[in-house]
């Protein structure tokens, strides 16, 4: 049994396997945890005419990659199979179908080659995405994962436990881009398109309304700014729409960063913690990033945000949060299945300031 395996910290390479949604990714970080290979390859190809990602071509197209993305990060690397001390796959949460492709790979690996393995949240990894380049980052912190599917603050504490301060109540700040960029008739994704798009219009001259909910509340909403632009769009008429274009998605997208930013710096006010991860495909959002260096610099809060190639989905940071499992003792039994909902894990993850803090 795999999860059988004796316990120790992990002394060498780990492989990392991500295909929770739609990129197929696998990343070998070396036994000081520097990463060094990372191999992403991208479903956008697939789904882009249909608008959003299709589970069942998504599950597919993993199945066809899965082997090629890790034999090239092994390639990459430069090492063969009996250089790798142990295996991390995200386990959820994620596309079920898509998920079971890496986590049956994983195990079958694992098996093969006698390698512990362990599973790993999605969240976990991209929160872990903002120790990748930079291991020195201080513990507590307060993080903010902004991606397709969640909008979460949490507190970090010294043990690295992550515990909710406030997520989203409906959309997630990608889900608004996405749709948001599809309403602008934008491609897919939405959110890198609606980023340049944005970069060439005026954020000022169209206002959008950037909900706050209550008054200290660490919560976030962003349907009703997904309705103000469809009412802006249908008071248009085409040549307006088309001239006024760039400068609906720049007001667009400064109403969701915006509103990060100051939750997120409200949850640094609010807790006393001055160090600030964000992590997620949004984090590579060009004006978020320009935003909170900027009001960082003002509150004298340190800022952790992954380099672009660690913010989208990558495998780097699943061995990374797997580095961290495998050195709390958590191994995945070779019975586990992909789960679909975010608490397992997280709940469960817990590891030394030592571990997080050389990830
Ligand atoms: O973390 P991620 O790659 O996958 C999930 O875990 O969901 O995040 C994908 C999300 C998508 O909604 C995508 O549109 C958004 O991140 N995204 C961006 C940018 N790059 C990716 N949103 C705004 N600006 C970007 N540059
Ligand atoms: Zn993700």
């Amino acid at each position: 049994m795999i999860s059988n395996i004796p316990l120790f910290p992990m002394s060498g390479p780990i492989l990392g396997i991500e295909t929770s949604c739609d990129e197929t990714a696998a990343a070998i970080l070396g036994a000081d945890g520097s990463v060094v290979a990372n191999v992403v390859a991208s479903q956008h190809a697939i789904h882009e005419r249909f608008g959003g990602v299709v589970p069942e071509l998504a599950s597919r197209a993993h199945i066809e990659m899965i082997e090629r993305v890790v034999l090239a990060a092994l390639e990459e690397a430069k090492m063969s199979w009996d250089s790798l001390a142990g295996i991390a796959v995200t386990q959820g949460p994620g596309l079920a179908g898509a998920l079971i492709v890496g986590v049956h790979y994983a195990k079958t690996l694992a098996y093969i080659l006698g390698l512990p393995l362990v599973g790993v949240s999605h969240l976990d990894a991209h929160i872990a995405s903002a120790w990748l380049e930079n291991p020195e980052f201080p513990l507590p912190c307060i993080v903010l994962v902004v991606s397709g599917g969640h909008t979460h603050l949490y507190r970090r504490d010294l043990q690295g436990t992550s515990h909710l301060l406030g997520c989203t109540r409906d959309d997630a700040a990608g889900e608004a881009f996405d749709k948001g960029a599809q309403m602008l008739g934008l491609g897919f994704p939405g959110g890198p398109a609606l980023d340049r798009l944005a970069r060439t219009g005026n954020r000022a001259v169209i206002s959008f309304p950037k909900s706050s909910l209550k008054k200290g509340s660490l919560e976030f909403s962003f349907s009703g700014l997904k309705t103000a632009l469809l009412y802006k769009l249908q008071a248009m008429d085409d040549s307006e729409r088309g001239e006024r274009r760039a400068d609906l998605a720049a007001g667009y997208q400064e109403a969701i960063v915006t509103v990060l930013v100051d939750k997120a710096l409200l949850a640094v006010e609010q807790t006393g913690i001055r160090s600030l991860a964000v992590v997620g495909g949004v984090s590579a959002n060009t004006r978020l990033r320009m935003l909170l260096q900027e009001r960082v610099r003002a509150s004298h809060v340190r800022l952790s945000i992954p380099p672009l190639r660690f913010c989208t989905d990558n495998a780097a940071m699943v061995a990374a949060a797997g580095r961290q499992a495998f050195a709390a003792g958590r191994r995945m039994a070779i019975d586990a299945e992909p789960f679909t909902t975010v608490e397992p894990i997280l709940a469960t993850a817990s590891m030394t300031t030592k571990e997080v803090s050389h990830s």
